[in-house]
């Protein structure tokens, strides 16, 4: 691997092996998400917890000091919008010349495998790597479900994932599943784990993300669960000591509590 594409990924996957990404990118479909509504707010006493942030260059020029930040993993797929016709439609938004000036350490594609769109969203993905690896830029693969939540089982994920590490991307973005296990065994490249929508209680998602890194996550890419949280920065203690220290749920949990007491 050459030396730009090493170090870039050194900066995204942490010396242990192991990553918390914080995205916030959601705006770019879904408008003001809930408690994204000001994301420079949101991420602000989050961000010193997570590793890189996931943000499109929209919000980024906008709401993050160039100053004080982390890596970023510039969100370069949209074109869709919840009240449109079909949220698979993704083109590629960014030109690699503007991920290069915003000093972009990997960029973020979703692909959309078993809709109308299959071809455009992994084509897309094929051109966002050419492109990527002439600059030495990863390309980070997220595997879309769109609207249909009930699609996150390891055989359809698995696929997705496979497909995406064949067309060259670096690390792939996925979802926690029952059967997770076959979903990175299937995958040659390092697999995040998103959140998804907010679950009733925390300690599903402490539970969740810890059978997905017994099982060979790297780590996560996970939002809403921490941000629209009511103690955002208990949830990102409680993740980060899941994924950096082996923290088991019970142990997140009881952080989780103490810093939400603080
Ligand atoms: C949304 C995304 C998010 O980055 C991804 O879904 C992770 O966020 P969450 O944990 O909130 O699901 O790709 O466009």
């Amino acid at each position: 691997m050459e030396w730009g594409m090493a170090n870039r990924l050194a900066q995204l996957i942490q010396s242990d092996g192991k990553c918390l990404f914080m995205p916030i990118d959601h705006g770019y479909f879904q408008g003001p998400t809930r408690k994204l509504e000001e994301p420079g707010k949101t991420l602000e006493p989050i961000m010193p917890y997570a590793d890189a942030v996931f943000v499109t260059r929209g919000v980024l020029r906008s709401a993050i000091s160039p100053a004080n930040s982390k890596p970023i993993i510039l969100r370069v797929s949209g074109g869709t919008s919840m009240v449109g016709a079909d949220l698979a439609n993704e083109g590629i938004t960014t030109d690699i010349e503007d991920v290069i000036r915003l000093n972009a350490m990997a960029m973020g594609l979703s692909i959309f495998v078993g809709t109308d769109y299959e071809k455009e969203s992994l084509l897309n993905l094929s051109r966002l790597v050419n492109e990527g690896e002439k600059y030495d830029i990863p390309v980070m693969a997220v595997t879309a479900v769109g609207k249909e939540l009930e699609k996150r089982d390891a055989r359809y994920l698995a696929l997705c994932c496979r497909i995406a590490a064949e067309l060259g991307a670096r690390i792939v973005k996925t979802y926690w599943c029952e059967g997770f296990e076959k979903v990175v065994k299937g995958c040659p490249v390092p697999v995040v784990m998103a959140g998804g929508p907010r679950t009733e209680t925390e300690l599903e998602v402490f539970e969740f993300v810890h059978d997905g890194m017994q099982k060979g996550a790297i780590g996560v890419n996970l939002g809403r669960n921490i941000w629209q949280n009511e103690y955002p920065v208990a949830a990102i203690r409680a993740i980060r000591a899941i994924v950096h220290d082996n923290a088991t749920p019970k142990q997140a949990q009881e952080i989780y509590d103490t810093v939400k007491n603080e």
